[in-house]
């Protein structure tokens, strides 16, 4: 885990309930994102990557106290994502990252992680 101050220094859980709000908000209209997610309320979905997200940077551990250990490239499994699918989720994801007006080494570290974190991801050649 990274440095626990990270998750107060960019603004706690109301900067990761913005972002993912954000993410979601995206997600709900993408031609190629939106067919992966069953459910058709995106709610659960939303409070999951919230969830994990504010354990990863430092905050609350309540992500592992309902979902267990992360074991994310294994959750990801059944859904098929290959370069199109991780573009998507990327791009989406960048425009809610660059809503928050982080400062420029807050909004580096938070994208890098993301952009790795997706790449590990891709479970499909392109
Ligand atoms: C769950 C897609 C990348 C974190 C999911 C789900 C889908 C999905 C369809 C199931 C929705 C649900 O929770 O019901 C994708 C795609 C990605 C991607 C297409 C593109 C590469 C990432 C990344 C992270 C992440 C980079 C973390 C930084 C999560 C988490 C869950 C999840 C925490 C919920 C796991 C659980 O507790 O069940 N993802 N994801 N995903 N994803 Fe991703």
């Amino acid at each position: 885990r990274p440095r626990a101050d990270f998750y107060e220094a960019v603004g706690g859980e109301a900067t990761f309930r913005a972002l993912v709000a954000r993410f979601y908000e995206g997600v709900a209209s993408d031609p190629v994102l939106r067919p992966l997610y069953p459910d058709e309320d995106l709610a659960a979905a939303e409070e999951r990557l919230r969830l994990f997200l504010i354990q990863y940077w430092g905050g609350p551990t309540t992500y592992s106290e309902q979902r267990g250990h992360p074991r994310l490239r294994m959750r990801h499994v059944p859904f098929a994502i290959g370069p199109a699918e991780r573009d998507a989720w990327l791009r989406i994801m960048e425009s809610a990252v660059d809503s928050l007006g982080l400062a420029p080494e807050h909004r580096a570290q938070l994208w890098d992680y993301l952009l790795m974190a997706a790449n590990s991801l891709q479970n499909r050649p392109g």
